[in-house]
């Protein structure tokens, strides 16, 4: 079973500047919670059981809303306000850990996901979520990541989820190579290439890595070896793609819609979406809508 996730948080997230200056781009809020909560959920969702925060010294605001806040705690307790204590004590299981270490230099997500290795070690398969996107899998019996873990069980293959882009923005993101087109939604199936930004022209499909990974232990040699590629940062792609010439990776496409919390209209559609269906605000939040869109 896959019980680690490795989530590499360290980054300064320019994209997000000026709202990311202070705080962490992954403490920017979708309606009630910070993106790098719903990620955490999703992947509890999926059975993790130990979350690797792969950080810098400037995002300690992660580790401590995942930390007890013991003063907090004691005072909505004393002013018998129930409902905030419970939501503050829910945002993760007793039986989860978030254990933290530091990437010093800023080498590429290739050298974030290594900085995990003396905690996941060699031997154990693992994921990665990149915080920046959220997978929004309402409606689901299970998630993606869920269904990702049942195909790596059952192939014993490392697993990428993608998903279909525009061509146009083939170049901000790893893009696979199948042996055949029309992958269907929530299958797995082995790639014959993986290449990361590539140029529109030569870009060998429109099939996007979105951020999720099922990655085994065997990576981490790979990782320590892999020579810095497109934008000059060691790329995980790069160390995927030499996995997948040793023992096969496959694809699996994604039931799911994302939003690419990186940039500011991800985070827009990303609260619109989750601010309408939310239980406390939904109803009132369409009413907000329906009287902006009266609006001219
Ligand atoms: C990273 C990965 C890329 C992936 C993307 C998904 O790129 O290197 O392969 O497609 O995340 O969001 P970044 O967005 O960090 O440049």
């Amino acid at each position: 079973m896959i019980r680690k996730a490795v989530l590499p948080v360290a980054g300064f997230g320019t994209r997000c500047l000026p709202a990311s200056k202070a705080i962490p781009k992954e403490m920017i809020t979708i309606v009630d919670k910070p993106v790098i909560q719903y990620v955490v959920e999703e992947a509890v969702e999926a059975g993790i059981k130990e979350i690797i925060l792969v950080t810098h010294s400037s995002k300690g605001a992660i580790e401590n809303h995942f930390d007890k806040h013991f003063e907090l705690e004691s005072t909505l307790e004393a002013k018998g306000k129930t409902d905030l204590l419970d939501a503050l004590r829910n945002i993760i299981p007793d039986d989860v850990k978030i254990i933290s270490i530091r990437q010093s230099e800023p080498l590429g997500l290739g050298h974030a996901v290594l900085c995990a290795r003396p905690i996941v070690g060699d031997d154990d398969p693992f994921a990665v979520l990149l915080p920046d996107v959220l997978v929004d899998d309402d409606g689901m019996s299970r998630n993606d990541l869920a269904g990702m873990i049942e195909a790596y069980e059952t192939s014993g293959q490392a697993q990428v989820m993608v998903e279909n882009v525009a061509r146009e923005l083939v170049y901000k993101y790893g893009i696979v190579e199948l042996d055949e087109p029309g992958l269907e939604p929530g299958k797995s199936t082995s790639l014959i290439g993986m290449v990361e930004k590539p140029a529109v022209e030569d870009a060998p499909s429109t099939l996007a890595v979105i951020g999720r990974y099922l990655l085994p232990g065997a990576i981490f040699p790979i990782l320590a070896q892999t020579p810095p590629g497109a934008g000059d940062e060691i790329q995980l792609t790069d160390a995927i793609d030499s996995l997948r010439s040793e023992t096969g990776v496959s694809a699996y496409r994604m039931q799911g819609e994302t939003y690419d919390c990186g940039h500011q209209l991800g985070y827009l559609e990303a609260i619109l979406a989750f601010a309408k269906r939310h239980p406390k605000y939904g109803t009132e939040f369409d009413d907000l809508l329906t009287r902006y869109a009266a609006r001219t």
